[in-house]
């Protein structure tokens, strides 16, 4: 298949790019390197550098392969809640004109499947855990509505009056391991807490650290998005891709220290502000992604701990 990946100079879709590859799939990158390294991109895959936001550069990404791109990953945009109260026009510039401008790429390019990167940041507090997609979806944060609606600009672009394509739309929980960001501070939380660890900098939490996450193995993750391209939804669909189980963050302190081979009891850690947008408790129901794409997670939180901070050790 020829597959166009968005971001893959990323955490999360380089994972994807990576299995495609190893697979033998014809693979193309679009990424700006805005957060991304060339590093991430697997050997074999084509790379555009630009802005999605720019057609001309959408355009040189679904031309770059020896015939038309089939399948769509589109994973490249800002990814994180707290930063987007810092710039809340520039996440939905990225996150929302960016999309729109992927999917309007899609349509002048004839591509058939469209797979997408939303956030079960989408949901806010939700009423009830675990969390099932037909919750209602209120967001406490500028990113988890930028999520939503471009999650809902792919969802119309799947109806024949409109674009016809095969879409699914991957309401992700907290991804975490290899190549998670060690040093960004906008980035997911275990990097976060592994390279303070490795670097022996004391831990910092936001409110008292009960709040809570699912968090989901990024090749577990990539599996999902690859599932879909290869069987994508009869009707097009918002999947939750979590694990059903959850982690306090005071939880996760303490075995990504324990993890390193330190000591959690005297380990030095603060407790600050709550920071604005964060949600309290989350925890996906993910039935439906099993019924839909036949996937379900296969690494514990154990396992996956283990195999990020191993990882860890050798990239600080
Ligand atoms: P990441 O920052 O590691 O990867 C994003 C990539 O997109 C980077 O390589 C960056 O350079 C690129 N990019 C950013 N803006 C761009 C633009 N305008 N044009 C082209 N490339 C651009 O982030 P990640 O954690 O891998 O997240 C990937 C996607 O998944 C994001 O859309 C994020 O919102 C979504 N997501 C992430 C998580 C998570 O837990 N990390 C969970 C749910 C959803
Ligand atoms: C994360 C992802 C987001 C994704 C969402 C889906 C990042 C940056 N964010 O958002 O892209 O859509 O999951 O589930 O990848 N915290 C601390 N100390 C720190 C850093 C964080 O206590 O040093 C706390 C935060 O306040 C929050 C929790 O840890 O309560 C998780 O934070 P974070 O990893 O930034 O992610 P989310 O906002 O959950």
């Amino acid at each position: 298949m020829r597959v166009l990946v968005t971001g893959a100079a990323g955490f999360i879709a380089s994972h994807i790019a990576d299995v495609l590859v190893g697979r033998g799939d014809e693979v193309v990158v679009l990424d700006d390197l805005s957060n991304g390294v060339v590093t991430n991109i697997p050997e074999g895959a084509a790379f555009i550098e630009g802005d999605v936001r720019d057609p001309a550069a959408v355009d040189r990404a679904f031309t770059a392969l020896a015939g038309p791109i089939e399948g769509v990953c589109h994973l490249a945009g800002q990814a994180s809640t707290f930063k987007s109260f810092d710039e809340p026009a520039w996440d939905m510039d990225v996150n929302g004109v960016g999309t729109a401008r992927m999917l309007e790429g899609a349509r002048r390019h004839g591509a058939k499947t469209f797979l997408y990167a939303s956030s079960m940041t989408a949901y806010g507090h939700p009423e009830r855990l675990p969390v099932t997609e037909d919750q209602r979806c209120a967001p406490v944060s500028y990113y988890g509505i930028t999520k939503w609606a471009a999650e809902q600009a792919v969802l119309i672009s799947s109806k024949p009056e409109a674009m016809n394509l095969k879409a699914a739309c991957f309401r992700m929980f907290n991804v975490y391991g290899p190549r998670q960001s060690l040093t960004n501070p906008y980035q997911g939380v275990l990097g976060i807490f592994l390279g303070n660890v490795l670097r022996d900098e004391p831990i910092r939490i936001f409110g008292d650290g009960e709040q809570s996450r699912d968090f989901v193995y990024v090749g577990d993750v990539a599996a999902a998005w690859v599932a879909a391209l290869d069987g994508p939804p009869d009707e097009a669909a918002a999947l939750n891709i979590g694990t059903a189980t959850q982690t306090s963050i005071n939880e996760l302190w303490r075995a990504a220290v324990t993890a390193c081979g330190r000591d959690p009891e005297t380990y030095p850690v603060s407790y600050e502000e709550t920071r604005p947008g964060d949600q309290r408790h989350m925890r996906a129901n993910i039935d439906k992604a099993c019924a839909t794409i036949g996937w379900e997670p296969q690494v514990s939180f154990a396992e996956g701990m283990k195999r990020t901070a191993d990882w860890a050790r050798g990239a600080v």
